[in-house]
């Protein structure tokens, strides 16, 4: 029997990542999934500029995909106040996490697709994000499995579109075999530039990147990443 078909969701999307849930949520967690959540989403139909999502006049839109625990998300809301970040995140306890930091904190500047990000990828404008953050993507190390990955050749072109003239695209990996395949990915795209000088710049954290939850675990277990930051040419 076919699937019902949810609007914004691909058939087959669970492929593409790991899981949409992991513990059971804690009673205030589900509290703030049923009650803020509806409040901070995205429009179903990812409809018009994304500038008028927010409750208020945003100077430009950043779009963070697969934020996790929405701790980097969170903070970069905080310290840009007159910027509005867009999150993506199908994880259940991970939109939980950033819907704690957004109240916590008490930011007014974000907004939340709890889904799988490509939807909305697609159906942006061109030209209406200032930055795009793919932090630790998963990278799915077996070959058979790399057409899942999220840095593909045809993603990087559509992020290149979707990104204002000067804005910036910023990705981070742990992983030897996806940093090389992403680098081919970015690098074969004429209009985007690596706004590195050396290479040990991929290794230097830059002061306004905070450090994800996946990067400390992976520090921990030695893997140190790498940051890039690409400018649109
Ligand atoms: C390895 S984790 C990294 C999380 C976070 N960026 C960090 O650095 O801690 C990758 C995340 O990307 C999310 N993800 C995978 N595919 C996605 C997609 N198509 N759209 C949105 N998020 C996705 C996963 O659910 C997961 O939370």
């Amino acid at each position: 029997m076919p699937q019902p078909r949810i609007p914004g969701r691909i058939p087959g999307d669970q492929l593409f990542f790991g899981r949409r849930k992991g513990r059971p949520l804690r009673a205030g967690m589900q509290v703030l999934v049923d009650e803020r959540l509806p409040q901070l989403a995205v429009p179903a139909d990812f409809a018009g500029d994304p500038r008028g999502w927010f409750g208020r006049p945003v100077r430009a839109v950043w779009l963070e995909i697969g934020f996790g625990g929405g701790e980097h998300l969170a903070w970069q809301a905080k310290n840009h106040p007159d910027v509005g970040i867009v999150g993506c995140e199908p994880f259940v306890n991970g939109v939980a996490s950033l819907l704690r930091h957004v109240d916590n904190d008490g930011l007014d500047n974000v907004r939340i697709h709890a889904d799988d990000a490509r939807p909305l990828v697609a159906a942006l404008p061109a030209g209406s994000l200032e930055r795009i953050f793919v932090l630790h993507p998963d990278p799915w190390p077996k070959r058979r499995h790399h057409f899942r990955r999220l840095i593909q050749h045809a993603s990087v072109a559509r992020f290149h579109e979707l990104l204002a003239p000067g804005g910036e695209l910023r990705i981070a990996t742990d992983d030897p075999g996806y940093l090389t395949w992403i680098l081919g990915r970015v690098t074969a795209h004429p209009g985007l530039r690596w706004t590195g000088t050396r290479l040990a710049d991929w290794r230097t954290r830059p002061a306004d990147w905070p450090e994800t939850r996946y990067e400390s675990k992976g520090r921990a277990e030695g893997r140190p990443p790498a940051y890039m930051r690409f400018v649109k040419v």
